[in-house]
């Protein structure tokens, strides 16, 4: 069982790693004397594979439950949606304590945070995240959200979990698409901090990959605490150093977009080309002179099982999607590129030609 404290004042809390620890939940609960009535917000999929065993949990702890269910869908991190959970709550809680569990991927985490921050002004959260990318990256830092038609992610609220409990054992259900997907946001872990992490990742990519629960139990520990310096630095995402989490996110998003979020690219497969891309943009700003390195970064994406080119898209879209980053400031481009193994660098006003070469590139066969 590892700890890892993230310090934010008043709203500090724990992130709890390790295998079985959801059979611990009700003693959290008591410890940090959340309330008598669990709200648990989860999807049908996780509902199915882990519902009796979390609902037992709380009601073995002398806590009452009450379970809502989500569609297994990005399309439930809606305002729709969360408007329906939250005539559901207002109807249960009479006479009541509640607090609301987060029993998801990303998708439930930011729904139910989300959900926990308006309801009432607020009522305490705590996120237990049952995908590898949640448990590394969306369950750690309060960021909740929904989506609007025009974009992800448009409205929302940042508002801490009282505790996050990563349970490793619940790794061991997920599809390798969803293994792969966190593995590129882990990479981009160790290329903006930790070159210790990346070598980690390129010696066991084996056990990774067959969610050898040791190995991931060790890449979640060591990406929650990157994730958590960053939150403890800039928790509100003001000061820009949050923005250094977007590394491969400028051109991965626009990858995202170009392809219509048709699902092509998941998230993690459009970050790994959008890595590959920065890596270029470095490489040919000077910025980056390890041409080593890139080659390691290109190698170990690839064995991941994740992609490094883009196939199918059009050089144009790709161009005019990057042009609307959210993190552009006064029409002036923004990245996030490498210097070396566990190093970046904001760099603004990258040059048009070198962008559309770097794009041109991950297009090309
Ligand atoms: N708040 C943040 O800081 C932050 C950061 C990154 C991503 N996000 C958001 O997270 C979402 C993506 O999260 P995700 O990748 O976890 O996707 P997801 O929540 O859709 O989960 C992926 C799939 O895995 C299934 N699943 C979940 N747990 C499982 C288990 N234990 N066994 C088997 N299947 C399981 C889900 O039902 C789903 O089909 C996006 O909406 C993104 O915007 C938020
Ligand atoms: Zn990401």
């Amino acid at each position: 069982l590892k700890k890892i404290r993230v310090n934010l004042k008043k709203r500090s809390y724990d992130i709890i790693i390790g295998r079985g620890v959801l059979n611990r939940l009700g003693l959290f609960v008591k410890k940090l004397k959340l309330g008598r009535d669990a709200v648990i917000i989860t999807n049908s999929t996780v509902l199915r594979l882990y519902g009796n065993k979390i609902e037992s949990v709380l009601k073995l702890a002398g806590l009452s439950v009450l379970t809502l269910t989500v569609p297994d869908s990005e399309e439930s991190k809606s305002l729709k949606t969360a408007s329906g959970i939250l005539e559901k709550i207002a109807r249960y809680d009479r006479n009541k304590k509640i607090f609301i569990v987060a029993f998801g991927g990303g998708v439930v985490g930011d729904l139910a945070g989300f959900v926990s921050a308006v309801y009432k002004r607020g009522v305490p959260y705590i996120q237990i995240p049952t995908t590898l990318l949640a448990q590394v990256d969306s369950a750690i830092g309060g960021k909740t959200a929904v989506d609007l038609p025009i974009a992800k992610n448009l409205i929302g609220a940042i508002y801490q979990p009282r505790l996050v409990l990563s349970d490793t054992a619940l790794l061991k259900t997920l599809p390798g698409r969803q293994i792969r997907n966190a593995l590129a946001e882990i990479i981009k872990y160790g290329a903006i901090k930790d070159a210790k992490l990346l070598s980690f990742i390129d010696r066991n990519m084996k056990k990774l990959l067959s969610n050898d629960i040791r190995s991931l139990e060790y890449v979640i520990e060591l990406s929650s605490a990157i994730k958590t310096s960053f939150v403890e630095k800039d928790e509100f995402d003001k000061t820009g150093h949050r923005a250094l989490l977007n590394y491969g996110h400028t051109i991965g998003h626009a990858i995202e977009a170009s392809s219509g979020y048709s699902g092509r690219y998941t998230h993690g497969e459009a970050i790994a080309i959008g890595m590959i891309a920065a890596a270029d943009i470095s490489s040919r700003l000077g910025v980056l002179k390890d041409s080593g390195y890139s080659q390691n970064l290109r190698r170990m994406i690839l064995a991941c099982g994740l992609p490094v080119k883009a196939k199918g898209l059009k050089a144009r879209n790709i161009y005019e999607s990057h042009l609307r980053d959210k993190k552009f400031t006064n029409a002036r481009n923004r990245f996030v590129l490498p210097i070396g193994p566990g190093r970046v660098k904001v760099v603004q006003g990258v040059p048009d030609i070198v962008i559309k070469k770097a794009i041109s590139e991950i297009l090309a066969r």
